[in-house]
């Protein structure tokens, strides 16, 4: 089994260019069954989640064409054939499939859909919306059955801004007949995107963005063309690394507005960095300060930069606290780096964290995508040599996660 070996405490320096947005491609790759034949999605990062949705695509006899990271994708002999468990268990965004193909087909049969073991994760809301638009939804077994004579618009209040539930009836209304308002949808630049891709299709989506997003159906949508968005998570995540140990580290090719809760926080733990253009230039802070974070829908501080955040705090003089306010068990990689020297306790549904520490370096397994990161980070800082083993949960997400790191210094390589 391949393992990860890392040797900490070296400084880091050059530059890293961030990659397209894992939560946003998997989203559009799905989209793209809506046009009627081809479509084209640039920027597309090279992660293993990506593997599987075109195998998924495969599935679904869809040809494709990859050059570099542009995706192309033709639907011509697109077959509405189910979609088997040992692919739509590997990712939640499988579940994007129901929103696509019952659009075209008004059908779906697919398997539960899987993700990360953070929390209990229900897609209740997609459900609701799905049957709101006209469909019919049965689980027999493990395999959900979405039918609809035909859709037609509904107005949808989300009880809840999520993020999938808002693309996938984004997807599914695209092809409703008339006019779907989806209330207290969710504004994260996910949603941005999947919008203004499904909008070169020849849709008509105003609003995506804002709590209201409004969807005029259409009977014919074709040659949607998009890029997909930097990744803020991963732009955000080598960010804090460099202020831990960047020496003039750059961070290349984020936008600013999608991780401005972030940089509030590394301000407000006194770390300092230079903003050109899409280029951020940033050092180890040496006298980090502490700082309390609660997570949010965007544009509040993601849930999906706790487990790194909680990193840096673990260097801070004193006592910082993170709340998590999205998902239930998401502290897993806090116990492991409690094990490396880490001082974190979890009440609920905050963690607390008593700086400065000093971590050594560990055998350890990765618990899920973000931990994943999360350890990484920590064993970048860490004293002595860092394996960490299920690797595959961090590959998921982070394009060329090693490379990157080595190109800047970072003593990091996959080993058997
Ligand atoms: C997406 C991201 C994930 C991120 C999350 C929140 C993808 C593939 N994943 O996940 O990385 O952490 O947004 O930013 O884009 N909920 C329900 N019922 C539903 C749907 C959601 O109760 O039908 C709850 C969830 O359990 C969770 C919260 O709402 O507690 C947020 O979920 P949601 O925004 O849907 O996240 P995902 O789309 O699963």
């Amino acid at each position: 089994m391949s393992k990860l070996k890392i040797e900490g405490n070296n400084c880091l320096t050059g530059t890293i260019n961030v990659s397209g947005a894992k939560n946003s491609a998997v989203a559009l790759l799905p989209a793209a069954l809506l046009c009627k034949n081809s479509s084209k999605i640039y920027n597309v990062p090279k992660i293993r989640d990506i593997e599987y949705l075109i195998k998924i695509l495969k599935i679904l006899n869809c040809d494709y064409k990859i050059n570099d990271n542009a995706l192309e994708i033709n639907t011509a002999n697109l077959k509405n054939t189910p979609i088997p468990e040992e692919l739509s268990e590997q990712m939640r965004a499988s579940y994007y499939f129901m929103g696509s193909l019952l659009a075209r087909f008004k059908k779906v049969e697919i398997s539960f859909p899987g993700g990360c073991h953070i929390g209990a994760r229900p897609i209740d809301l997609h459900i609701k919306g799905f049957k709101a638009l006209g469909a019919n939804v049965e689980i027999i077994k493990n395999k959900y059955i979405i039918t609809a004579e035909k859709l037609h618009g509904a107005r949808i209040y989300l009880d809840f801004p999520s993020v999938g539930a808002t693309i996938n009836l984004m997807l599914a209304s695209s092809y409703a007949e008339g006019t779907t308002i989806i209330e207290n949808a969710a504004r994260e630049p996910e949603i941005v995107n999947v919008a203004s891709f499904l909008i070169s299709m020849g849709a008509k989506i105003t609003g995506a963005g804002t709590n209201t997003i409004i969807i005029e159906g259409s009977e014919i949508l074709d040659n949607g063309s998009t890029e997909v968005f930097p990744d803020r998570i991963e732009a955000s995540t080598y960010i804090v690394l460099g202020a831990l140990v960047g020496k003039d580290l750059k961070i290349k090719g984020f936008i600013k507005d999608h991780i401005n809760s972030v940089l509030t926080k590394l301000n407000e733990c006194g770390v300092k960095f230079k903003i050109q253009n899409d280029e951020i230039t940033i050092s180890k802070c040496k006298n980090l300060q502490t700082t309390d974070i609660k997570t949010e829908v965007f544009p509040g501080f993601p849930t999906d930069m706790q487990q790194v955040f909680t990193v840096l705090l673990a260097k801070a003089n004193g006592i910082s606290t993170v709340t998590e306010t999205i998902y239930e068990s998401r502290f897993k990689s806090a116990e492991l780096i409690n094990t490396m020297g880490g001082n974190m306790k979890i009440k609920d549904n905050v963690l607390t964290i008593h700086g400065p520490v000093e971590l050594k370096g560990k055998e350890l397994y990765i618990p899920d995508l973000r931990g994943g990161a999360a350890l990484v980070l920590a064993a970048l800082i860490a004293d002595g040599t860092t394996y960490l083993d299920n690797i595959t949960l961090l590959l998921r997400g982070y394009e060329d996660i090693v490379e990157k790191l080595q190109n800047v210094g970072a003593k990091i390589k996959i080993v058997e």
